[in-house]
């Protein structure tokens, strides 16, 4: 028999396909449909940090980040549905009726405005947080120094405020990802002069630990700017990935793993077991579903176990640790040339 169980940033999971954060997951009887699909862990649908802002603040719909499908989701009306209480509430119901581990999710922007809500995700009996950087680095005044502070301080600040077990799910926009991702997937003891100013009055003297996140969530995809053509406007692209896209998280997946501290889980273009099975021959802890449910329905779970399983059983693996990065660098006999043959080889003889 095959073991799919993993342990994914310090909860245990029945098995590593993980209900990411999307629509399927805005409601109980969603939450509830995805738990007798049975996947490992579910991440609810994000609240937003204007919703949690909003609530003293009058928000206007012209949002500067309108660049995540999810934001263009709440723009259209979700989140005026769903305050944070109700949020919490939501949590509340979830924990009630099911016995899937339950990740809340936040999709921010600052570090300022917004912790203090984590403390209440965490006292309305969240198992874990991922925090969604939504975040598109496209303003030329913010230097790259600036746009990785921004990633750290949001981190830094929600561990101050809560110990419940956190996740980033970040983007790929980042000049030098291998650097962030050790700052933000290792702890750390941070000295004087500290690169992000984040210690509070009269700290300024003293050491800082700080611990990294349990896990990174490689990429979020961000909404497919379109055009069109015949109307000569802006559109929206597809909302949902293919698993030709799931080469941007291999990737780094592969890179990364064994060198981190923190998990790694892996988002967009994974469809069917073949895609999970290589995220985890890459390194990856948990694979997170999207696309392919509102492709295919909640029973693609199951499918997708079940190709995993056959997979296994035909490779005489029997738990997920025993290929588990079998191909990252990390484990590779040549690491230098973990990437760049495979780009000659692929390139060599194409005329
Ligand atoms: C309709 C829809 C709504 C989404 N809402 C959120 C959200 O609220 N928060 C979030 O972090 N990601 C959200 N996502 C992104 C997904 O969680 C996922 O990262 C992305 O779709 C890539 O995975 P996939 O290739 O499996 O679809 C949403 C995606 C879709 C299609």
């Amino acid at each position: 028999m095959t073991d799919l169980s993993t342990r994914y940033m310090g909860l245990d999971l029945k098995n590593p396909i993980v209900v990411s954060s999307c629509g399927l997951t805005k409601a109980l009887q969603g939450i509830q449909n995805c738990a007798a699909a049975q996947p490992g862990a579910i991440v609810l649908k994000s609240l937003f940090e204007e919703q949690i802002v909003a609530e003293t603040a009058a928000l206007t719909a012209e949002s500067v980040h309108a660049t995540h499908t999810e934001t263009i989701d709440y723009l259209e009306g979700y989140g005026r549905l769903l305050g944070p209480r109700e949020y919490l509430q939501l949590i509340r119901d979830a924990k009630k009726t099911v016995s899937v581990p339950i990740i809340a999710s936040i999709n921010c922007v600052t570090h300022e405005r917004w912790a203090d809500y984590a403390k209440q995700l965490e006292s309305a009996g969240a198992d874990g947080l991922e925090i969604n950087i939504g975040f598109l680095p496209n303003d030329s005044s913010e230097n790259s120094t600036m746009v990785e502070e921004r990633y750290e301080r949001i981190l830094h600040t929600v561990r101050t405020h809560v110990s419940l077990p956190l996740a980033l799910k970040v983007g790929p926009y980042i000049s030098s990802f291998a650097h962030l991702a050790e700052r933000l997937g290792n702890d750390r003891v941070e000295g004087p002069p500290f690169t992000v100013g984040w210690c509070g009055p009269g700290e300024t003297e003293k050491k800082v630990r700080w611990r990294g996140a349990d896990a990174l969530v490689l990429f979020n995809r961000f909404y497919r700017l379109d055009i069109d053509v015949d109307s000569i406007k802006l559109a929206g692209g597809n909302p949902y990935s293919t698993s030709e896209e799931s080469h941007l998280p291999l990737r780094w997946i592969s890179l990364l793993a064994g060198r981190l501290q923190c998990d790694l889980a892996a988002t967009t273009g994974i469809h069917d077991g073949r895609d999970a099975i290589k995220q985890i021959l890459a390194g990856a802890t948990a694979v997170q579903v999207c696309s392919t449910l509102y492709q295919n329905g909640l029973e693609q779970i199951g499918v997708i176990i079940d190709q995993m399983q056959e997979w296994m059983l035909a490779h005489n693996y029997q738990r997920l640790d025993d290929f588990r990065g079998q191909l990252s660098q990390a484990k590779s006999a040549n690491p230098d040339e973990h990437e760049r043959m495979q780009y000659i080889k692929a390139l060599v003889g194409i005329e």
